[in-house]
């Protein structure tokens, strides 16, 4: 009888121990709450190249007409506006990790990001100038992108294009509609 009291204490401190240790976890998790985890950014699932031809050379034909156009209209420098700002987006592109065989052997260089990062800011000065509808301005950023352009092409584009096919402009001019 009296063995089993013992053990029915023994018990009884037993179950009382581990019903207090969660709890003292529980009261103290609180503290350590865990900041929410943002979602990550979305990985580039394409090539340079693609990004070249989709990405870049669009928007940069569309701020080489604009600086060759004898007048622009409200409606042209609307359209500067949102070339510089694809262009802004394509140079944040030509830096993620893309899916060419050579492109992460590209992207690794610092010469190389220094010139993403210098069509970025020039394409920004010329969203700029496109609000302020500066002819000027409009010049001088879209000579700067072709110099840009050219010092990185000279250096990492292939003589002929990765995937072996030549076409220029790669897709055809479509009439933008309202
Ligand atoms: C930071 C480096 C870099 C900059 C800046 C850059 N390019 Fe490129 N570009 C490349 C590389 C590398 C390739 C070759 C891609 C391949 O063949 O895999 C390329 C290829 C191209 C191609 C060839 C596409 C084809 O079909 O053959 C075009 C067009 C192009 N770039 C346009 C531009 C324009 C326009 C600019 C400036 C607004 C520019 N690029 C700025 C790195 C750059």
């Amino acid at each position: 009888m009296t063995m089993t009291m013992a053990r029915a204490a023994r018990l009884a401190i037993a179950i009382a121990l581990a019903a207090a240790l969660p709890l003292a976890a529980c009261t103290k998790a609180p503290e350590k709450a865990a900041a929410p985890v943002a979602p990550a950014p979305l990985a580039l699932k394409t090539t340079l190249l693609e990004v070249m031809r989709a990405s870049v050379e669009i928007p940069a034909d569309g701020i080489w007409a604009a600086q060759s156009a004898e007048k622009l209209e409200d409606a042209d420098w609307l359209l500067v506006e949102q070339d510089a700002l694809d262009l802004a987006n394509g140079a944040t592109l030509m830096t993620l990790p893309a899916t060419g065989k050579d492109d992460a052997m590209r992207q690794a260089n610092a010469d190389y990001a220094g010139w993403a990062a210098d069509i970025q800011k020039t394409a920004l000065e010329l969203r700029d100038a496109a609000k302020a509808k500066d002819v000027m301005k409009l010049g001088a950023a879209a000579d700067h992108i072709t110099e840009t352009c050219q010092a990185c092409h000279d250096k990492y584009r292939p003589q002929v294009p990765s995937d072996g096919v030549a076409r220029y402009p790669f897709y055809p001019a479509r009439e933008r509609k309202k």
